[in-house]
């Protein structure tokens, strides 16, 4: 549910974020599925992979993380000299969620010489026990520089897994994790849009639960022609650009609708379904962002000894694509 402020306290709580933001030094890092106000007030406005660069390259002495916890924490881990604060703590991911460090171990134990492959929607703990992290946007050259003859384990989610399978024909474990959101984005929503826009081109986020059959039907069937991309949210802006198309649908969390459209001003875009919405990134709010600057709440921290093992993974994640 989305709250709506008034235009002109809504104004006067964007000129005090911007004034505080300048005296705390701090500088905001938005995820693309967050509210149209927060992405507009953001100093960068990016997926996963690209915040989580952006955190070690961006020059403020303390960073606001609007986005979802795993996000904060990407961004401590990678940055031990910056503070690094979200405005809701309680902004978790339910995707996140389905996998605990003990469930890595027990992997690990049964195959001693395996490798693991952890979607950077994860928590640090989880993040600590595995070989490499990937983000959607680089999952495909993460998997591709891992040896084929090494046992391999993907988690936590079962549908960018098995896209991964398909597309490097590499066999592995996969976790079976998913996200709500995502998994609701089914093959009848998608294909019954589809169908009302036959000439849009179709741009769909590797976590929907669609992914499967639009695959089988590349591979197999032909009947998906060459108006479907199966993209992380920083390449669905980059693919909007570079299309001819006029009319998109896209298939992922409607909060990338509003950049897509503030880039392309002459292009349509229509969300696969209005409803997938996460509430986890919408728990950040202009007033709880105000008060993250007012207040330096709350700060995310890391343990040490998780930190420098997670670290590894991610280092290896920005190394990569
Ligand atoms: P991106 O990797 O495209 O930013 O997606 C992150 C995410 O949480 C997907 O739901
Ligand atoms: Fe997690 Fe899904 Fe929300 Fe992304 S959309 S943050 S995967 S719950």
């Amino acid at each position: 549910m989305t709250t709506v402020i008034p235009e002109t306290s809504r104004t006067a709580l964007i000129d005090e974020i911007l004034e505080l933001k300048a005296e705390r030094g701090a500088a905001i890092l938005a995820h693309n599925y967050q509210i149209p106000d927060i992405q507009d007030l953001a100093d960068v406005v990016a997926d996963s992979l690209k915040l989580a660069r952006q955190a070690t390259e961006v020059d403020a002495e303390r960073i606001v993380l609007c986005g979802v916890y795993f996000m904060a924490e990407t961004a401590v881990i990678a940055n031990p000299d910056k503070q690094v604060l979200i405005p809701d703590p309680k902004a978790g991911c339910s995707l996140a969620e389905t996998i605990q460090a003990r469930d890595v171990r027990r992997w690990r134990e049964k195959h001693p010489d395996g490798m693991v492959v952890a979607y950077v929607n994860t928590s640090a703990e989880v993040k600590a026990e595995v070989d490499y992290c990937c983000t959607s946007g680089n999952a495909v050259a993460v998997i591709e520089a891992i040896p084929r003859d090494v046992p391999l384990m993907f988690l936590p989610d079962f549908f960018l897994g098995n896209y991964l399978r398909e597309v490097t024909g590499r066999e592995m474990d996969i976790w079976l994790g998913e996200c709500h959101v995502h998994a609701g984005l089914s093959p009848d929503v998608v294909e019954t849009k589809r169908k009302e826009m036959p000439d849009a081109e179709l741009l769909v986020h590797p976590e929907c639960g669609c992914v499967t059959s639009i695959l089988y039907y590349l591979n197999h069937e032909g009947k998906i022609d060459n108006h479907t991309r199966i993209v992380s949210t920083e390449q669905m802006m980059l693919r909007a650009r570079v299309s001819e198309a006029k009319r998109f649908v896209v298939a992922t969390e409607t909060g990338v609708l509003h950049r897509l459209r503030k880039e392309n001003p002459d292009k349509e875009f229509f969300a696969a379904a209005e409803s997938a919405e996460c509430r986890y990134m919408k728990m950040i709010t202009l007033e709880k962002l105000r008060d993250s600057l007012r207040y330096l709440r709350y700060e995310v921290t890391v343990p040490p000894d998780i930190a420098v093992r997670a670290r590894r993974a991610i280092d290896r994640m920005l190394a990569i694509g």
